[in-house]
């Protein structure tokens, strides 16, 4: 019977970090470490005066800023601004820098194999892209209780029809759980295009977390990384009050399994731009 033990859960405050040019590099999820199949997890820091300069090869890679530190991020020969929730999605062979300027600079840097043709089911793999939270579409539970918004996901459409993202290679977003917010408890398993199932975590920044499988519990502290293997059943709820975490599936082909009644739970709406504006529930398929 699967249980809290099967879990990978890593504090990314505790968690060894190594010196690199940029500064430093901590690695919370590898097929080394948990066996997370398709994905590896850094956390980076950027010292003031340092850049990181990533080449993304062979792989995609997301990349996420956590922390702002007044940095910049250059991609496709503009310069943005790292503002928190600021990102890139880099397709293989293209590149992108970070640069810190007034404080630290902390990224979640996400590295994920090129999927095959049948986990891309059609889609033709990017292009890539620079995102913050003006870019990014809002995405609310029928309940209230559940706001998320993804930087990567190939269902999420922009109100003109286009697509966010172009490839199945990752699905990842932030989410916010209001005070009693909970997902409904869950397990994911693998398709016949990606028959081992998709690597899956959670990383937490702010609010406490209670990590649900099978009547275990285990509560998290801000800041840690939590991988679920394909076929353990699981739920997250805010602890204490509201929980702001990000949330990864790579290769973005899988099954989920609802275990749990939630009537309210299952369908998500998107946030409407103006008050009298329809409203749009999010096409999942
Ligand atoms: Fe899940």
């Amino acid at each position: 019977m699967p249980g809290i033990k099967d879990l990978s859960i890593v504090n990314s405050n505790t968690a060894k970090a190594t010196p690199v040019e940029s500064g430093m590099e901590a690695v919370l999820c590898s097929p080394e470490l948990c066996d997370s199949k398709n994905l590896t997890v850094y956390k980076r820091t950027i010292s003031p005066g340092k850049k990181f300069d990533l080449q993304a090869g062979n792989n995609y890679h997301l990349v996420y800023v956590i922390k702002p530190g007044n940095g910049s991020i250059r991609y496709n020969n503009e310069t943005h601004e790292a503002d928190e929730g600021a990102g890139v999605l880099l397709l293989p062979s293209e590149s992108v820098q970070f640069e810190a300027s007034g404080s630290n600079l902390e990224l979640l840097h996400m590295v994920v194999p090129k999927p095959p043709a049948a986990v891309e089911d059609g889609l033709p793999g990017g292009p890539g892209y620079f995102f913050n939270r003006k870019t990014l579409r809002g995405l609310t539970d029928a309940s209230g209780g559940r706001v998320r918004r993804f930087c990567a996901e190939s269902t999420v459409k922009f109100p003109d029809g286009r697509r966010l993202t172009s490839t199945n290679a990752i699905q990842a977003g932030e989410m916010h759980y209001n005070e009693g917010g909970a997902s409904p408890y869950h397990v994911h398993k693998g398709t016949p295009a990606n028959p081992d199932g998709a690597a899956h975590c959670y990383m937490t920044f702010k609010g406490r977390g209670l990590v649900e499988v099978n009547n275990e519990f285990q509560e998290i502290e801000p800041g840690t990384l939590v991988y679920f293997p394909p076929g353990v059943p699981h739920r997250l709820r805010a602890h204490g009050g509201p929980l702001d975490y990000f949330e990864i599936q790579a290769w973005r082909s899988f099954k989920t399994t609802i275990l749990s009644e939630e009537p309210l739970g299952l369908k998500w709406f998107y946030e409407r731009e103006k008050p009298a504006d329809q409203l749009v529930e999010w096409n999942q398929s």
